[in-house]
């Protein structure tokens, strides 16, 4: 159990960084260091959030902090995961949490060993639109959920993309390693239950990226169900981001659109009429640290943990093997060690 206010140390001064010491302040946490090797971004985050400005997380880790929050490139992910676990220091990290499996399983092993708490930051779990339709699924109203289509489309020019997320050292992928990881997480959650196979395609163009921009995937569930997702990055000038899927169940069909966090539509259609929400003033990143520190304080694990972390992150790497065997791929045996919570 750890005493108020949390002291929470931020590594990397980037957009979630910010987003992150943003929502933890509105959560009445501290925040007492900001990590990032661009020495003006770290002290621009500390000077807003009332941190002090470090170039590393070993120098971060000596404010002895409850938490570090992980912010940073992906391949920079697991060692300063380590780094903290070694310290008793509780984790959030940024999706993907690592790049392998073998890193994913010594850093739940060690938080496991030291009892140290680690959350995963699949934010599209705390979207508005996302809980409306976990109720929906969850209580019956849309009835047996057969199929769920969902299409992530992203700009590769104007948008807010740090160069680093074309680089395969660093992002460890692409489209599907940075954006189709929310939806692979947020199906599981919303059909408890588990991928079992999964089929893909990517598309890397050549001499423009080193990852791919296009990511087409067919999953199956160990409920039945089955989904098709869609990752693409269009060098189209003008496109906003924009994230639609459909959840199709027997009863009812539910279609949402989250073109940004702030503007969400949700609508049921089935045979009562329509039904429409849109929700205009979400602010799930709080809704996310306030799971985390409300876990924190209580002595209790955050979900999503670290094991919904690797099985997202195997379900992309598995996505990788096919598209690049042109061979269906049984997730049970791709994770291997990973005990899936419903492969028992
Ligand atoms: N949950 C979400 O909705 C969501 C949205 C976007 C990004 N993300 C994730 O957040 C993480 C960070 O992405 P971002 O968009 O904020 O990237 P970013 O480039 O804006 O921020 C990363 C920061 O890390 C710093 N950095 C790089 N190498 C470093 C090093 N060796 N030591 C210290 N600092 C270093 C960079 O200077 C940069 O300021 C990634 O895991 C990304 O996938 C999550």
């Amino acid at each position: 159990m750890s005493h108020l206010p949390l002291r929470i140390a931020i590594a990397g001064a980037g957009i979630m960084g910010r987003a992150h010491a943003e929502a933890f302040l509105a959560c009445g946490a501290q925040i007492v260091a900001c990590v990032d090797r661009n020495a003006d971004r770290a002290h621009e985050l500390a000077a807003a959030s009332g941190g002090t400005a470090f170039s590393t997380v070993a120098e971060a880790l000596r404010e002895k902090p409850d938490a570090l929050s992980i912010c940073l490139p992906h391949s920079l992910h697991f060692d300063a995961a380590m780094e903290a676990v070694d310290q008793n220091v509780a984790l959030l990290m940024e999706k993907p949490h690592c790049i392998t499996l073998a890193e994913s399983r010594t850093l739940r092993a060690a938080c496991s060993q030291r009892g140290v708490l680690a959350m995963a930051g699949f934010t599209h779990r705390f979207l508005a639109t996302s809980r409306t339709l976990k109720a929906c699924i969850a209580s019956g109203r849309l009835g047996r959920v057969e199929l769920a289509v969902d299409r992530l489309v992203a700009n590769a020019l104007g948008d807010h993309a740090p160069a680093w997320y074309r680089d395969r050292a660093l992002a460890g992928g692409g489209i599907a390693m940075i954006g189709m990881i929310h939806s692979i997480d947020r199906l599981r959650w919303l059909l408890d239950a588990e991928i079992t196979r999964v089929w893909a395609l990517t598309k890397t163009p050549t001499g423009s990226s080193e990852v791919e921009q296009t990511a087409l995937a067919l999953l199956e569930f160990s409920n039945g169900a089955q989904a098709s997702l869609v990752a693409h990055r269009t060098p189209a000038p003008g496109h906003e981001r924009s994230h639609r899927y459909e959840i199709y169940g027997e009863k009812l069909v539910a279609h949402c659109a989250v073109g940004s966090f702030a503007l969400q539509e949700i609508e049921l259609v089935g045979p009562g009429g329509q039904a429409r929400e849109t929700v205009t003033d979400d602010r799930p990143f709080i809704t996310e640290i306030q799971e985390f520190t409300s876990a924190l304080i209580a002595g209790r694990n955050a979900t999503p943990d670290l094991l919904d972390a690797e099985i997202a992150l195997g379900v992309v790497l598995a996505i990788y093997e096919s598209a690049q065997t042109h061979q269906p791929i049984s997730i049970q045996e791709f994770l291997g060690a990973t005990a899936t919570p419903n492969s028992a």
